[in-house]
């Protein structure tokens, strides 16, 4: 692995940031109810395969790709999360959908599978920062301004999966899809073929990307809808001459990657390709070579010729495993320091541990609950995006 991926020295917040301590900003931001085993415990391993091996096909465990590597060696199947979606709604036999990812995939989980299976969050500490900056009552309210404007009859919202049940549920009933990184082209081609508008939510950036890269709109087509300010802090003649509203929320991981390290590392790694993930800014994604889910990311270095060298701009935990995977190549950190998911980084060995053994002994720990009037609208916002033709896509 070359050098260029090494941690730097543990700051505070590095070890915040490796999932030492509560956050009390995160989605969640709770302490985990249960009693852990300690993470020095020599037997983890040991105990983790036991219990998984005492459940046998009673449990299916769905892995994120920016998962610990000591987690997803315990993972049936990795993926971003429209794979990890598919397959939780693939597996109806399975009694328990363990979710090694964060709150709202476990969610969707629950509400892609039948009502007597139960999804498990090992940690329900492990939220999402971009999922906490729409709420369902600011969401509401942004409808109540775009029907003062008049636009609200020609908008058909998407949500990004990064969002919460009830944002979920509210697309479905106002005729609108989720979509995630794989997808995000063609649930706004399919909202356009379906309205004049579309508002975009959680995250601006992939909105952003996906309009002006994807669709061929051009930057002034977007306005930045900011739920803190009355009216979004936009006028009715903003909002009616606007073909895309971005919801103003971002990716903490995603959005510390700067144009600047794109330059960088093209002098410091000569011919190096740069891969980064929709979630990061226009500045960045416009400068990258390439542009994909995690999904694409990992497909796009596998297959590329021995000898090239690749910059990645993603989740650390991922970007590690791909320089592992691929040693026949140079894969190297796009950002010049740590940038682990902080949420993501919650779920560990110890959690998953005491959510398997409690499953053993008959006890469902931190499960996960969407309620059945949210579950339906929800899940008709989720069926559209399962619907649409075709997987992920990687833009040169
Ligand atoms: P994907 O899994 O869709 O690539 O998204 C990355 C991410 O940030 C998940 O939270
Ligand atoms: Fe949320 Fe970003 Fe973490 Fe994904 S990487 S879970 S979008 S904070």
């Amino acid at each position: 692995m070359s050098d260029l991926l090494h941690d730097p020295t543990p700051t505070p917040l590095a070890l915040l940031l490796m999932g030492k301590g509560a956050d009390p900003a995160s989605e969640r931001g709770v302490e985990c109810p249960g009693d852990l085993p300690a993470a020095s415990d020599p037997g983890l391993v040991e105990r983790a395969r036991a219990a998984r091996a005492a459940l046998a096909e009673r449990v299916f465990i769905l892995g994120h790709h920016y998962q610990r590597d000591e987690v997803i060696e315990f993972a049936d199947v990795t993926g971003d999360s429209f794979k990890l979606a598919q397959q939780a709604a693939a597996h109806p036999d399975a009694e328990f959908i363990v979710f090694c990812g964060v709150h709202f995939m476990a969610e969707s989980a629950d509400i892609l599978t039948s009502p007597n299976q139960q999804v498990i969050l090992p940690d329900l500490a492990a939220g999402c920062s971009m999922a906490d900056m729409a709420d369902i009552a600011q969401v509401e309210d942004c409808w109540d301004v775009l029907t003062e404007a008049g636009i609200a009859d020609v908008t058909i919202p998407i949500t990004y999966m990064n969002s919460t049940a009830a944002i979920k549920a509210f697309t479905g009933r106002h005729g609108g899809s989720v979509c995630t990184s794989s997808n995000a082209q063609r649930s706004l081609e399919w909202a356009f073929a379906r309205g004049e508008k579309v508002l975009f939510m959680p995250d601006q950036h992939l909105g952003r990307n996906t309009a002006v890269l994807d669709l061929g709109l051009s930057l002034d087509d977007c306005v930045v809808f900011n739920p803190l300010k009355p009216g979004g802090g936009l006028s009715a003649d903003e909002l009616r001459a606007a073909k895309v509203i971005l919801w103003r929320g971002h990716c903490s991981v995603h959005g510390r990657f700067t144009a600047d390290e794109v330059d960088e590392v093209r002098v410091r790694v000569p011919g190096v390709n740069v891969i980064v993930h929709p979630e990061c800014t226009n500045e960045v994604v416009v400068k990258a070579d390439f542009v994909g889910s995690t999904e694409a990311i990992i497909t796009t270095i596998s297959a590329a010729e021995p000898g090239t060298a690749w910059a990645v701009g993603t989740e650390l935990n991922l970007v590690k495993r791909l320089a592992k995977a691929n040693p026949d190549k140079t894969v190297v950190y796009l950002d010049r320091t740590v940038c682990f998911c902080s949420t993501m980084n919650r779920i560990d060995l110890p959690h998953l541990v005491w959510v398997l053994e409690s499953l053993v002994a008959d006890k469902v720990v931190n499960r996960i609950e969407v309620d059945a009037d949210t579950k339906h609208w929800a899940k008709v916002a989720l069926d559209r995006m399962l619907a649409l033709p075709g997987a992920a896509a990687t833009r040169d």
